[in-house]
């Protein structure tokens, strides 16, 4: 799997390997961020080098294997380490290192490094279904996520032992896939597979007023959209975020336009449209709207109100129209016509219903999201998501960063992008 982002020449990665039976996979990790073209930094631990050496790691890397915090002192060598690290994975990483990460313990040279490093880490957990289910180990990795460290796997599967359950490794190339994704985020790696595209993003949810002080609005904060708008400037887009009441900081290099309504995100969306590229509707946009808008505060000595409603228009659906030359608009492949990315909030049978949508609204593409979970959706961090496509394709993303789950949606746009030829990319 590719998250496209390019290859990984000039990135340095530091690849930390802790003590499990997983230890000998970590060597064929390092094979694969080497053909890539990273220049890979291998720390092991005491316990890996229980299970694998440091001189296969020196063979396949190129690189001197540190193991100690005492070899160079001089050297500051986890400082420099840290330092240098453009992302850190670690795999595999027991229960006992991911406790240490949790905690800030730095005992030796990995977790000392790691105190010191300030760039994207990756941590691919490897132990016993037990420990992986132990609520310490829950509550440390919960810290982690927390703090911004993408948590790949563990997966299912045979563990040391013979036993079968939770707890084994990711597969190397999901681990390399990762560490695309985490240095996907990074302002300074554009130039990437959307340079010279323009990407609309909507983000938030929009407020339809009922008087001066009440408005009709919904749960979202707006971090699905602000992290795709985040992940394709990185990805090398021009982008525009048409935010609707969003209280999230504006990415780097990302132009904003604030809205506060439905009829609001539908004009900023149709004026940006010729130029676009790609439109990612990640907003909720309110389906209907008070259909008068008191002038004064409404006062409850009037008694109980009656709120009549009216229809907003369905934006998606409106550009899905303009497209297929429904509505006299731009056939699909001539400016005015961009790709089309919808999302899709569900409770109930969500695949169904995404479906549904994704033929109504005549979009390409449509990320469905279960937000009666608690871990996806609404205000969280992270979101597990099925990203459909008008073609039948089908992706799943689990639980993942909403960074990582962007830059999934935006592999799946570059491909689409790729057989809408060249009319956009001329412009
Ligand atoms: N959308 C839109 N304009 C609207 C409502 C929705 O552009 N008035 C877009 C959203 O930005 C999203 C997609 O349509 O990309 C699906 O939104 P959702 O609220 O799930 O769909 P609805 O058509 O409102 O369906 P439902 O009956 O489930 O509310």
């Amino acid at each position: 799997m590719s998250l496209g982002v390019g290859d990984l020449t000039g990135v340095r990665v530091l690849l930390g390997v802790t003590g499990g039976i997983a230890a000998y996979k970590a060597a064929l990790v390092a094979r694969l961020l080497v053909h890539a073209g990273a220049t890979v930094d291998p720390v092991l631990t005491a316990g890996a080098e229980r299970f694998i050496g440091p001189a296969t790691f020196e063979g396949l890397t190129g690189r001197r294997v540190r193991t100690s915090v005492w070899e160079d002192i001089p050297g500051q060598t986890h400082v420099a380490l840290g330092r240098a690290a453009d992302v850190v994975l670690i795999y595999p990483a027991t229960a006992h290192t991911i406790a240490k990460l949790a905690g800030g313990l730095a005992d030796d040279l990995l977790t000392t490094t790691l105190l010191a490093a300030t760039c994207p880490v990756v941590v691919c957990p490897a132990m016993h279904t037990e420990m992986w289910q132990h609520p310490a180990t829950a509550a440390n990795v919960a810290t982690l996520v927390e703090r911004g460290v993408r948590i790949v796997g563990p997966d299912d599967g045979t563990l040391m032992g013979g036993d079968v359950g939770a707890g084994r490794v990711s597969e190397p190339e999901d681990a390399l896939a990762a560490v695309h994704a985490a240095l996907a985020g990074r302002p300074d790696r554009a130039g990437g597979d959307l340079a010279g595209r323009t990407v609309v993003v909507t983000a938030g949810g929009t407020r339809e007023p009922l008087d001066p002080v009440r408005y009709l609005g919904n749960r979202s904060t707006g971090k699905m959209g602000v992290a795709v708008a985040k992940v394709a400037t990185a990805r090398g887009a021009t982008v525009h975020l048409v935010a609707a009441n969003v209280a999230l900081p504006t990415p780097d290099g990302v132009t904003r336009h604030d809205v506060t309504t439905a009829l609001e995100l539908r004009d900023a969306v149709l004026g940006l449209v010729d130029d676009a590229d790609v439109i990612v509707k990640a907003a909720a946009v309110a389906d209907f709207r008070p259909a008068t808008v008191s002038g004064t505060k409404i006062k409850k000595a009037d008694g109980i109100p009656t709120i009549e409603l009216t229809r907003n228009p369905d934006v998606l659906a409106e550009l899905g129209a303009r497209r297929d030359g429904s509505a006299g608009g731009t056939p699909v492949g001539q400016p005015g016509s961009p790709l089309l990315v919808g999302f899709a909030a569900e409770t109930d049978d969500p695949e169904r219903h995404g479906r549904d949508k994704l033929a109504r609204k005549g979009a390409d593409l449509l990320v469905v999201n279960d937000v009666s979970r608690t871990d996806a959706g609404f205000a969280t961090d992270t979101n597990s998501v099925i990203i459909l496509g008008a073609d039948g394709s089908r992706t799943e993303v689990p639980l993942a960063t909403k960074e990582q789950v962007a830059g999934h949606i935006l592999d799946e746009v570059v491909a689409r992008l790729g057989d809408a030829g060249p009319t956009r990319a001329a412009r």
